[in-house]
């Protein structure tokens, strides 16, 4: 393309401002009539003569008046660095259509941040956490050897370092890159212990982080844990999952990696805290009665490094009211209220959701059915009869494990008929 013809462009700029930016940049701003951008980002330009629009708060209400604007203007809205990089130029995009827009990037933050540590980003993961929760975080790095972190003032690296190191991910270095660009542009390189230490870091940061041991291997695809990695109640208070029949139920759970969960009944947490580690983008809500189960579960989402695991101290069906919609619902425990609790998870599951419950007892089996086949759903149902080979002095013979019925289905688009 050769000179701009579009009435809005949108300008990438660092924090070196009106000096780091190209020709065609500053062309773009001495052609405006109006000036559009952050406080900080318009101070670079106290010689500009025409119109200042400040961008704080309801971007929708700006973004209408640019649109107004530009119909018999020339409007530059100036951002940080590449603007279509976590940053304003989707809604600009968004609200006046990509073909009336031009857009000229300058470096993103995490570009100079890698130039500045000397490292390849190639390879690395580019995250966010600017105005998000850190929730999953430590969850997603498990598969992760190079990343690199947009921050902000309350999502801080040393917050993100103290979550890391509470959940085991502690053998990372970190770069801490401030001001990137500016005259007191900063770059540290320092461990994660140390990091999570610190207490002066400028809120304009990106963070880098690689993995220290050279040796490291992501963890597998499907998790697939042994009953033996999870702290575990007195078997007289329910048993735990197997590994087999959890692999079978995560599957029948249809997850996807931003999948919210319900895991009703949740005992020590393995069917949660493997659902989680499937849906490291999602959330998985562990509800659970009994005392000892609710700090088991704790406990092993700690251990095992998951950090997106919430777990919900209470008896189900009331302790779901005030949970966010589901897209998947286990059921594997349910004190004799199944009915209740396929009714409520029926009610809330996001359309194509899918409902899972596991069986031991015939009377479970029962109900659940039932409770099915009253609301015309006729669900998948599996009976699993695993037997795992043991030691038997020097031979292995196979030993039953207990069968399960596993019952699935599919939550209709429309509402569930009430019960027959
Ligand atoms: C909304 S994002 C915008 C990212 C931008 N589009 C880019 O490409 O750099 C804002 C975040 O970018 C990072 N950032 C922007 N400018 C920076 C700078 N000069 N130095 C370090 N980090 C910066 C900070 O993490 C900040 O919180």
């Amino acid at each position: 393309m050769n000179a701009p013809t579009r009435a809005v462009t949108l300008v990438g700029i660092g924090d070196d401002g009106c000096l780091g930016l190209t020709s065609r940049a500053v062309g773009a701003v001495s052609r405006a009539a109006v000036l559009v951008g952050g406080e900080r980002h318009l101070a670079f330009f106290p010689q500009f003569a025409g119109e200042r629009i400040a961008l704080r708060g309801g971007l929708t209400a700006i973004l209408d008046r640019v649109a107004a604007l530009a119909e018999d203007q020339n409007v530059c809205i100036l951002a940080s660095g590449d603007p279509l990089f976590f940053g304003v130029g989707r809604r600009v995009i968004a609200r006046l259509g990509a073909p009336h827009v031009e857009i000229i990037p300058q470096p993103s933050s995490m570009q100079l941040a890698f130039a500045r540590a000397g490292l390849d980003w190639g390879d690395a993961a580019l995250l966010s956490v600017h105005g998000r929760s850190l929730d999953g975080l430590v969850t997603r790095l498990a598969r992760l050897a190079k990343v690199a972190l947009l921050t902000d003032d309350e999502h801080s690296p040393p917050r993100i370092a103290a979550q890391m190191i509470e959940y085991g991910e502690a053998a990372w270095t970190a770069w801490v890159c401030e001001r990137l660009g500016g005259a007191d542009e900063r770059v540290r390189q320092l461990p994660l212990a140390e990091l999570a230490l610190v207490s002066d870091v400028d809120p304009l940061n990106v963070l880098i982080l690689v993995r220290t041991d050279t040796a490291w291997r992501a963890p597998p695809t499907i998790p697939f844990l042994h009953e033996d990695a999870f702290a575990r109640r007195t078997p007289k208070k329910g048993l735990i999952t197997k590994r087999e029949i959890r692999l079978l139920t995560l599957g029948a759970m249809a997850l996807r990696r931003d999948s919210v969960v319900w895991d009703v009944g949740a005992g020590s947490g393995s069917i949660a805290i493997e659902a989680a580690m499937l849906a490291p983008e999602g959330r998985t809500y562990a509800i659970e009665v009994d005392p000892e189960g609710v700090a088991l579960c704790r406990a092993n989402a700690r251990e095992l490094g998951v950090d997106n695991v919430h777990v919900i101290p209470g008896l189900a069906p009331d302790a779901l009211a005030d949970l966010p919609a589901p897209d998947a619902v286990f059921i594997g425990g349910s004190k004799g209220s199944m009915t209740a609790i396929v009714d409520v998870a029926l009610a809330r599951l996001r359309p194509g959701g899918r409902l899972v419950v596991n069986a031991i007892t015939l009377e479970n089996a029962a109900e659940v059915y039932q409770a099915l086949r009253g609301r015309d759903l006729v669900p998948d149902v599996t009976l699993v009869q695993i037997a795992r080979a043991e030691p038997l002095a020097r031979y292995l013979r196979y030993e039953a494990l207990n069968p399960i019925q596993i019952f699935a289905v599919t939550a209709p688009s429309r509402p569930v008929p009430e019960a027959r």
